[in-house]
């Protein structure tokens, strides 16, 4: 039995979730930034932290009224140590080390993508091993997970993530911020008509996105500069196959080099209606995806990876920092 309170403000959402056991979730109170970044065309930290300073005290009782519970009852406060915007992580740390301070509660500080892989055990049980294929604003990657909270990172991204990679085409094609949602949504009324390169397409895990953003963004420049008009539906629609191509050959290749029993998807871009298509499609094992709730940052992830991190007792000294940059194999749990 548990009850957890967790926080997670690591970008522009801040976030407080109050879960009970594994996946009783009483609240999920997500308060984004989305519409203030949007005037600059991306996140700005500054203004970040500055709007979690303002929000994270409402936030919080809103989350505590929502599902009516008492601080008192609370058995542990999670909080995101890291990777995001250092501001940003700061304010959801102080409020979280506040609270155990006051309450005489354990401190859990957890990685910010084994929340994102976590947010999978809010509906299903994961079995090992498994693959998980980590997709977001920040991070692409591919985690072989032999047990649970054991993180080995088996590929990456050799230079922009999945999801800064469809933000940047997004910002070409004059698109509003976030472009990765907006992205998928007119890609599906486009057809594959632009020829882009195929991106690291090779026998490695790793992944590579600047070249393929690139090559949308000379086509974008060198058509503007003929006065040509693309069709914004083609390009995206253009884009996110030879992405989503890559990104489930590597996965599903690796899953069987591995031979694992799943695979698992996490991290914003594991919203993706084309991404979900294909890998169900193509994948000869099970594929669990995330609620569509639970694929952006929100709280309720830190609160299921915090669960487990509770039940094996991996508490944080209250003098905890955060980690702006912090690899996931830091916090693999061996056998
Ligand atoms: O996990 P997340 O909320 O933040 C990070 O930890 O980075 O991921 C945000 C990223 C953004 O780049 C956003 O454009 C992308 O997820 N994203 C999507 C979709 N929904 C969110 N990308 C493609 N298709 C989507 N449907
Ligand atoms: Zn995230």
């Amino acid at each position: 039995m548990s009850l957890i309170l967790a926080i997670e403000s690591s970008c522009d959402e801040m976030s407080v979730a109050l879960l009970k056991d594994k996946r009783e979730l009483l609240c999920n109170i997500v308060a984004s930034q989305i519409d203030t970044h949007r005037l600059y065309g991306g996140v700005v930290p500054e203004i970040a932290s500055r709007m979690h300073v303002e929000c994270v005290s409402t936030v919080l009782k809103t989350a505590l009224n929502e599902a009516k519970v008492d601080l008192n009852d609370v058995d542990a406060i999670a909080v995101t140590k890291g990777p995001g915007l250092v501001g940003s992580l700061h304010v959801g740390m102080q409020a979280a080390k506040t609270l155990a301070l006051a309450y005489h509660k354990p401190l859990i500080g957890v990685h910010h993508i084994a929340g994102h892989i976590y947010a999978n055990e809010l509906v299903e049980d994961i079995e090992y091993p498994c693959l998980c294929l980590v997709v977001s604003g920040g991070h692409s990657e591919l985690v072989y997970m032999e047990h649970e909270f054991s993180f080995e990172v088996i590929g990456q991204t050799l230079d922009d993530a999945i999801g800064e990679a469809y933000d940047k085409v997004g910002r070409v094609l004059h698109l509003p911020y976030p472009g990765g949602p907006v992205i998928d949504k007119i890609a599906k009324e486009g057809k594959h008509s632009y020829k882009l390169p195929l991106p690291l397409n090779d026998d490695s895990y790793n992944f590579s996105f600047s070249g393929l953003k690139s090559a949308v963004i000379n086509l974008k420049h060198n058509a503007d500069q003929r006065g040509e008009v693309l069709v914004n539906e083609d390009l995206a629609c253009s884009f996110q196959e030879v992405a989503i191509e890559v990104l489930v050959n590597k996965t599903i290749k690796a899953a069987k080099d591995y031979q694992v029993k799943e695979i698992i998807v996490a991290g914003g871009v594991s919203a993706n209606s084309g991404l979900r298509d294909s890998l169900k499609e193509k994948s000869p094992m099970k594929v669990l995806f995330p609620p569509m709730a639970y694929c952006t940052d929100n709280a309720a992830m830190i609160a299921s990876a915090g669960r487990i991190m509770y039940e094996n007792s991996m508490f944080s000294p209250l003098d905890l920092s955060v980690k702006p940059s912090y690899d996931l194999e830091e916090e693999s749990v061996g056998e």
